[in-house]
Parts: C-alpha cells; sequence; structure tokens
C-alpha cells in the first residue's frame, strides 16, 4: 500500500512537471504578443503613430490595428500593416508568429535583411514585403515555405541570385521579384512550379537563358521578364500548353531567333512586348487572329517581311510598335 501510493505521488509530481513544463514553453497569444512588441520596438518612425497609440498592452493583440487572429487558437493568423510609412527593420522574433497564414508588410520602409527566424513561418500563405528597402540575397530557406502561394519582394534592394530552392514552394502563384538588382540565370528548376500564373521578373540583372520548362507551366497567365539580359531564343511551341496566357513582356533583353508562329495560338494574348532585343525574321501571320490584344510592341529588333494583313482585325489594339525594323506594308497607326 506504502508502495502503491508512493508510485501515485511520483507519477503526480511527474505530470506536474510536464504540465509546467509544457505551459512555459508552448507558445501562446503572449508569444505572440512579445512577438508583435518586438517588431514596434524596431520601428523607428511611425509618423501616423499608429503603432504607437494603437498596439498596447492594455488591449489584446488581436484587437490591435492589423493584427487578425483565429478563431479556433487564439492566435495570430494575419499581420497587414502595409503602407503605412513605417521605417524599421524585421526582428527575429517575427518567427515566432507560428499560426502566422498571411504578413502583408508592403508599402513601407523596412530595411535590412530578412531575418532566418522567419523559417518557422511554416504556414505562410502570403508574404508581401513589396516597395520597402530590404537588401541581402533571397535567402535560400524561403523554399521551405510549403504553403506559399504569394510571393512579392518588388521593389527592393535584393542582390544575387534567385535561389534555385524556390521552385520547393509547389503551390506559389504569384512569384514578383521586380526592380531589385538581382543577377544570375532564372533557375532551370522554376518549371516545377506547376501552380505558377504569374512571375514578375522585370527590371532586374538576370542574364542566361529562358528556362524551357517556364513554357511548360499551364496555370501561366502573366509571363513578365523585361529589361534583363536574357538571350537566347523562344521555344518553338510556348502555346499549345499556355493556353491561358495574356501577358508577355520580354522586352528590351538580348533575345534572338525568330518569333515563334505558334504564339499566335495563344488567344488570350491582351499585351505582347518583344522590342528592343534581336529578333530576327518575319512577324507570323498568324499574329492576325491575336484579337484580344491591346498592345503588341516588337520595335527595334532584326524583323523583315510584310506586316501581316490580318492586323486590320485587331480592333482591340491600343498601342501597336513596329518601328526600327525593316518592315513593308501598312497600318493605319504606327506607334513607335
Ligand atoms: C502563455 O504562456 C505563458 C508561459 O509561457 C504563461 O505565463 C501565460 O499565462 C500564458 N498566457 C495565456 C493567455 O495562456
Ligand atoms: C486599435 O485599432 C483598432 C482597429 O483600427 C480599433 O478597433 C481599436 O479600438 C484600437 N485600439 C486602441 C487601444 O486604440
Ligand atoms: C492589407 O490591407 C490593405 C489595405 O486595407 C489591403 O489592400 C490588402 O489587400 C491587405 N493585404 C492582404 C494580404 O490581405
Ligand atoms: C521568440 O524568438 C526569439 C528570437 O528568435 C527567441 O529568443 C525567443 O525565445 C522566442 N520565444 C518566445 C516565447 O518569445
Ligand atoms: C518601383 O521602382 C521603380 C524604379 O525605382 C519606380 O519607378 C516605381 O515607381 C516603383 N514602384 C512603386 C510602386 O513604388
Ligand atoms: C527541395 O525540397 C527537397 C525535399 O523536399 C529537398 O531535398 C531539396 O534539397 C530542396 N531543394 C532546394 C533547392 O532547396
Ligand atoms: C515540356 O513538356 C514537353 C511535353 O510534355 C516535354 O517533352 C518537355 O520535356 C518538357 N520540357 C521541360 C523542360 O520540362
Ligand atoms: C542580332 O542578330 C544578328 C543575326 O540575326 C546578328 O548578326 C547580330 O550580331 C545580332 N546583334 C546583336 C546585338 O546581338
Ligand atoms: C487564324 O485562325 C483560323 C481559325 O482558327 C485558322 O483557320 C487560320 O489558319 C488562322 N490564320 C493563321 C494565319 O494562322
Ligand atoms: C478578319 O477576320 C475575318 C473573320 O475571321 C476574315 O474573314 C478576314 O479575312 C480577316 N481579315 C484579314 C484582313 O485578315
Amino acid at each position: 500500500m506504502k508502495k502503491i501510493s508512493h508510485y501515485y505521488f511520483s507519477l503526480g509530481l511527474w505530470l506536474s512537471s510536464l504540465l509546467s513544463c509544457l505551459a512555459t514553453t508552448a507558445p501562446n497569444i503572449t508569444t505572440d504578443q512579445s512577438a508583435l512588441l518586438s517588431l514596434k520596438a524596431k520601428i523607428t518612425w511611425d509618423p501616423h503613430e499608429i503603432l504607437a497609440s494603437n498596439w498596447s498592452a492594455t488591449s489584446s493583440v488581436c484587437d490591435w490595428r492589423g493584427v487578425t487572429c483565429g478563431s479556433r487558437h487564439r492566435r495570430v493568423t494575419a499581420l497587414n500593416i502595409s503602407n503605412l510609412g513605417l521605417t524599421g527593420t524585421i526582428p527575429p522574433q517575427l518567427g515566432n508568429l507560428s499560426f502566422l497564414m498571411s504578413l502583408d508588410m508592403r508599402r513601407n520602409n523596412f530595411y535590412g535583411e530578412l531575418p532566418h527566424e522567419l523559417i518557422r513561418l511554416s504556414r505562410l500563405r502570403v508574404l508581401s514585403l513589396g516597395i520597402n528597402r530590404l537588401s541581402g540575397n533571397i535567402p535560400p530557406w524561403v523554399g521551405s515555405l510549403q504553403d506559399l502561394r504569394y510571393f512579392s519582394l518588388r521593389n527592393n534592394s535584393f542582390t544575387g541570385y534567385i535561389p534555385p530552392s524556390v521552385s520547393n514552394m509547389s503551390k506559389l502563384e504569384t512569384l514578383n521579384l521586380k526592380f531589385n538588382s538581382l543577377q544570375g540565370a532564372i533557375p532551370m528548376e522554376i518549371g516545377k512550379l506547376k501552380k505558377l500564373k504569374q512571375i514578375v521578373l522585370d527590371f532586374n540583372q538576370l542574364s542566361g537563358f529562358l528556362p524551357p520548362g517556364l513554357f511548360n507551366i499551364s496555370s501561366l497567365e502573366a509571363i513578365a521578364l523585361r529589361s534583363n539580359s536574357l538571350s537566347g531564343s523562344l521555344p518553338s511551341s510556348i502555346c499549345p500548353r499556355l493556353q491561358g496566357l495574356t501577358w508577355l513582356d520580354l522586352g528590351f533583353n538580348k533575345l534572338s531567333g525568330v518569333i515563334p508562329p505558334s504564339l499566335s495560338e495563344c488567344s488570350k494574348l491582351q499585351v505582347l512586348r518583344l522590342f528592343e532585343n534581336n529578333f530576327s525574321g518575319v512577324i507570323p501571320e498568324g499574329f492576325g487572329n491575336l484579337t484580344a490584344l491591346v498592345e503588341l510592341r516588337l520595335a527595334r529588333n532584326n524583323l523583315i517581311g510584310v506586316i501581316p494583313e490580318g492586323f486590320g482585325n485587331l480592333t482591340a489594339l491600343v498601342e501597336l510598335g513596329l518601328g526600327h525594323n525593316d518592315l513593308d506594308g501598312t497600318v493605319l497607326t504606327v506607334f513607335d
């Protein structure tokens, strides 16, 4: 009997120490609060005094401006402090917001690098950090954010290469890295992103060939690679697979070869910009079938031959640029 009660006593002791251990280590809304207070402490300029007045420890974090909590766990699931004119850095503690699904800090003046601790935000679906002053490399760990759908670092000062690990974000729909100083080639592995709808990498210093796998992603709606130093030619068959393509902007690069006639099978194309490259050969006859076109810019290439008659059928066209080629024929309006 004595032995048994001793047994129960030790079990009880063990259980209570386990529980207290859990209580001190398990993250809860207090963890989220201290993560957000760490962020607030890193803000050096808050012109509208929004965080200063609103993010007060006297009210629940879930009532703070820009903070959304989940109904089930009462943990922070979304943080939206976009467009508040904030200046500051991103503290590592932000990685403690373990239930976060959406982080929108776009249109502020955040600077510095992305802390490695953000790798712990494994539930993230939206990571929107565009239009800030963030710098450093795009860290390879972003590839482990397996639930990410929307990833934008546009208009920052990121340098270095696009890490091939981005191709591990298998649910990614939007990749927007435009207006940075990225260099090197677009990773070949990008073709693994089978849900990708928009790839926007314009205004960087990317070079090398277009990854062939890119033109195999049938979900693509927009490919925007303008103003880089991409070279090589376009694959001969693009459109059989890219039936949803509405936007193809490859302007201001070093692309060469012919314009593939199969491009005229991309019947949803509204914007087609191939200007300022070194494309040669003729304008495919079938372009007259691209009746959804609003903008067609082919200026400043080495195109020859006759402007297809079918251009007269492109009634939605608002801008047409064919200048600085060696073309014959007439169209009603020629913009450069
Ligand atoms: C959260 O956990 C801490 C210990 O880490 C505890 O002191 C606090 O009471 C908990 N808060 C809530 C709201 O459960
Ligand atoms: C903070 O802002 C939210 C939403 O704008 C508002 O509902 C809340 O009352 C504010 N809290 C304080 C303490 O000002
Ligand atoms: C964040 O808030 C802005 C302004 O209300 C809104 O336009 C934007 O869509 C929000 N971001 C997300 C990811 O919901
Ligand atoms: C939060 O993050 C910081 C830095 O990453 C860490 O030191 C701290 O222990 C974390 N946990 C809590 C509960 O704040
Ligand atoms: C992005 O950066 C470019 C070049 O600096 C600038 O022209 C453009 O206005 C910026 N876009 C936004 C939305 O700030
Ligand atoms: C992508 O994920 C796989 C396993 O999920 C891993 O083995 C591989 O190293 C990752 N690739 C990159 C480039 O991070
Ligand atoms: C693209 O798809 C075609 C047809 O399915 C296939 O033959 C080709 O190997 C694929 N290319 C790449 C780079 O994945
Ligand atoms: C453009 O292509 C032509 C051949 O079509 C080639 O002779 C010329 O060197 C190329 N120019 C540039 C700037 O790459
Ligand atoms: C334009 O489309 C029609 C109908 O799909 C097709 O018969 C015709 O061959 C196309 N014209 C050109 C020049 O590709
Ligand atoms: C315009 O389209 C119609 C109907 O598809 C076709 O019959 C006609 O030949 C086209 N016009 C030109 C100039 O290609």
